[in-house]
């Protein structure tokens, strides 16, 4: 897919940080802790797109100087949602920018059967439906899990709702895109392909396997 030809809804993070360090992770030759440090700055810089329309409302400020009118946010208060478990690897960094965030875990798993993901896990805030939530995981492959996490925030009355991932395939985009036209997804590249194995191609393998250093 040519970046003409994305959905309106994805955002490719183009800035120069953000590509180099994207390399770096696609290199085969880095270490698991080299792994680790770059997922959690790229993240950072992705939240920092992610959080780009939180509303501000006016603020009385003192400076050492003089009294001025400056912006604070208002509005609904954040919630970071994982994917387990290769989620987990890209939340620190977003938490680095917004530590005040609360925090959200999906664990799903692949039915031999169906081939369908099916949810073991959610522990989600009380007061999820005051919050805008954005959901994180690595990789958008199939699509299939991150629209089950999204439709299970729905269902819990979450507000808005953002994707975040390193990179995604085509074929994820499409699938998300169809199933939530709504959910904006923001992505540092949308990769060539998806194999017969469900990895994206060139990709940068498996995502949670180099952030935890299993096999
Ligand atoms: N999950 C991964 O970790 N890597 C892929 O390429 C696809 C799904």
């Amino acid at each position: 897919m040519s970046e003409a030809t994305h959905p309106a809804n994805v955002v490719i993070v183009d800035h120069p940080l953000v590509q180099h360090k994207l390399s770096r992770l696609r290199d085969a030759a880095t270490s698991t802790a080299g792994f680790r440090r770059l997922a959690r700055e790229i993240s950072l810089l992705l939240a920092y797109e992610a959080t780009r329309d939180l509303k501000l409302e006016d603020v009385e400020i003192e400076t050492p100087l003089e009294r001025i009118t400056g912006k604070h946010l208002s509005g609904k208060k954040l919630c970071f949602v994982s994917i387990l478990r290769a989620g987990n690897g890209i939340l620190d960094g977003m938490l680095d920018l917004v530590p005040s965030a609360r925090v959200g875990h999906i664990g799903l798993f692949r039915d031999p059967a169906t081939l369908r993901p099916v949810e073991y896990y959610c522990k989600l805030p009380d007061d999820i439906e005051a919050r805008d939530c954005i959901v994180v995981d690595p990789m958008l492959a199939t699509g299939h899990s991150a629209v089950a996490a999204i439709d299970s925030l729905k269902r819990a009355g979450a507000g808005t709702i953002i994707f975040v991932c390193l990179l995604a395939a085509p074929e994820g985009v499409a699938c998300l895109a169809a199933a939530h036209p709504d959910v904006k997804i923001i992505t540092c590249a949308v990769d060539r392909e998806l194999d017969d194995h469900g990895y994206i191609r060139p990709g940068l393998g498996d995502a949670g396997d180099r952030l935890f250093g299993t096999k």
